[in-house]
Order: structure tokens, then sequence, then C-alpha cells
């Protein structure tokens, strides 16, 4: 099967080269039409995979002053994708994030027929956006949301967590890249096709997470809590906090681990792996990453 994976050298394009070696990671822009379309008729795919898209450095904050960059990766190339992928019918699978609601949805948590209810900033604004254009065309659509693992990496939620003087202590859905590559695989094997929340089961609140890292990692780290209310004091733009529906996941016989238990596990790995990291002062100490 020839794969094709743009978006390759990034965090999530790592990811997937773990379980697709053989992926080409061509170094087209996504968003340059004529360069996309050369590429596919060149490699002639029987599955592309969109791991490209700005997420900002060192957080979503980047993209509220680089809207046009923001734009171009996350909109306008997805939607190049769409059509040079569609007139081909080649399959495709597409990154988005559950980064686009707030709440827990009166407990029953967003199912993927929700409309997104988070405007409080432009990165989320981008990845509803291309969602709605994309959800009617016969393309898979996963949805993941902070993702971690036991690796040091700067990107593990569990590193970016383990720096912050202050940890919202608000619940939210989160997950382990492991189980979402299990079930991306899964997914796509059966060439899958909608929108999918890839979220371990149940929620924990960022400042859980660090009590566990505490236990399992490091005894004498500690943080203190931030409550949402004074998140905007420390943040540019707003933060989705928010639990998933995984219902439609189970109805395809697809769960992810208990989110305590993937995190515990995570956690131990995690000691394993890392000395602890180091605290930075930035800006963004106080704060999540989405
Ligand atoms: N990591 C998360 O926490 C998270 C959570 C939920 C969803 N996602 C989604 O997962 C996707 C990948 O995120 P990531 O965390 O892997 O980001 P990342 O580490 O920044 O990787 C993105 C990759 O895409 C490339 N890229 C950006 N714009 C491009 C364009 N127009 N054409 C071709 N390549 C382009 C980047 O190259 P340059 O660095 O050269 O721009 C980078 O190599 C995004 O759609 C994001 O919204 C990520």
């Amino acid at each position: 099967m020839t794969i094709l994976l743009f978006g390759g050298r990034g965090y999530m394009g790592g990811q997937f080269l773990q379980i697709y070696p053989d992926a080409i990671t061509p170094s087209v822009d996504i968003a340059d039409a004529a360069g996309v379309e050369a590429v596919l008729d060149a490699e002639k795919p029987d599955l592309v995979i969109n791991a490209a898209g700005k997420t900002g450095v060192p957080n979503v904050d980047w993209c509220e002053e680089h809207k046009l960059e923001t734009f171009h990766s996350n909109v306008l190339g997805p939607l190049v994708l769409l059509e040079a992928c569609q007139k081909r019918s080649i399959y495709w699978v597409h990154l988005s994030s559950g980064c686009v609601y707030s709440g827990d949805n009166g407990g029953r948590g967003f199912a993927e027929t929700d409309e997104p209810n988070f405007t409080g900033s432009y990165y989320s604004r981008t990845k509803a956006a291309c969602e709605r254009s994309l959800r009617d065309f016969p393309m898979l659509i996963l949805r993941l949301r902070m993702p971690f693992d036991g690796s040091p990496h700067p990107r593990n939620l569990l590193t970016k967590l383990a720096q912050f003087e202050r940890v919202l202590d608000t619940e939210n859905s989160i997950t382990c890249l492991p189980d979402f590559l299990d079930a991306a695989e899964a997914l796509i094997a059966r060439r899958a096709t909608g929108i999918y929340n890839i979220v371990n089961e149940g929620a924990i609140s960022p400042y859980r997470i660090m009590e566990l890292y505490r236990e399992i990692v490091d005894p004498a780290h500690c943080c203190e809590r931030l409550l949402p209310g004074s998140l905007s004091q420390v943040v540019r733009a707003g933060r989705s906090n928010c639990v998933l529906s995984t219902e439609k996941l189970k109805e395809e016989g697809i769960s992810l681990r208990p989110v305590e238990e993937a995190v515990r596990s995570a956690l131990m790995e995690y000691k394993k792996s890392a000395v602890g990291p180091k605290r930075v002062e930035t800006l963004n100490k106080n704060c999540v990453q989405c």
C-alpha cells in the first residue's frame, strides 16, 4: 500500500511514521494545489494522511498573531487536499482537534454531531471551519486532544504540564498516543469515513495528572492549582476545556483505555526515560497548551 503523509516532520507526523514507517513524506505545501496534484499523480497513493497544520510555537497564542499562516495551513491546505483526493477517488485522513468545544455537554460529552461551541481562539476557529467543509465528503477526520505518552518529548502533555508552576484543575478529555494510533490504524484499515473523537475513556484534570506525576515520577514536584477564571490573565488566546463523547468510536468496537489507567502507565514509562524536565520561565508557564 502506498501511503503519502503530509506533515511527516511534525509531532503527529512522527507518530504516524511509527505505524506506517514506509510512508512517503513529501515536502510540498499542502495549500499549493499544483504541487499537491503533482505528488498525487507521481506517487498514486492508496492512502493520504494530513498531519500538516499550524498549532503555534510555543502554543496556540502564536496563531492569534499569525492568522494568515494559520488559515493557509489549517483551512486552505486541507481544502486543496480535499479537492485533489476527491477528484482522484483517493481515501484520505485529516487530523482535527477536540478543542472546538467548551464544557461537558451536560455530562454527556460532545458527540461528533454536536456543532462546535468554542470560539475563543483563532486556532480552534480554523479547526472548526475546516471540519465544516470536510465533513460532507467520504474521508476520515480524527479528533484528538492534548496528546501524551511515556516519552520525554517536549510536545508530550506530561512534559508540558511538568514545566508549569500553575496548572488548571478542570476535567478534560485527553488522548494517549499509543491508544490513538491503534484506533486510527483500525479505522483506516476499514476505510471509515466521517468524524471520530479519539480520546481515552473518562476525563481528567491537568492538576490531577500532576498529582499522579508527583506520586509516580517525582515526589518533590509541586505546582499550584489554576482556576479557569484566572486563565485569561496568563494567556492571549482562550483555551478550550471540554469532554468528548466516545460512543461513536465504541459503536465501531473500538475504545481507548480509561484515562487514569493510561496516564499512570505513561507516567511509569516516563519515569524510566526522563530525569525530570527543568522548569522553564516563559510567558506560558501557567497554562495548558491546546
Ligand atoms: N499536537 C497537538 O496537541 C494536537 C492536538 C490536536 C490536534 N492536532 C492536529 O494535528 C495536526 C499536526 O499537529 P502537530 O502537533 O503535529 O504540529 P507540528 O508538530 O507543528 O507539525 C505540523 C507539521 O506540518 C507542517 N506544515 C505546516 N503547514 C504546512 C503546509 N502548509 N504545508 C505542508 N506542511 C505544513 C509543519 O512544518 P513547519 O514546521 O515547517 O511549518 C510541521 O512539520 C494539526 O492539524 C493539529 O491541529 C495536534
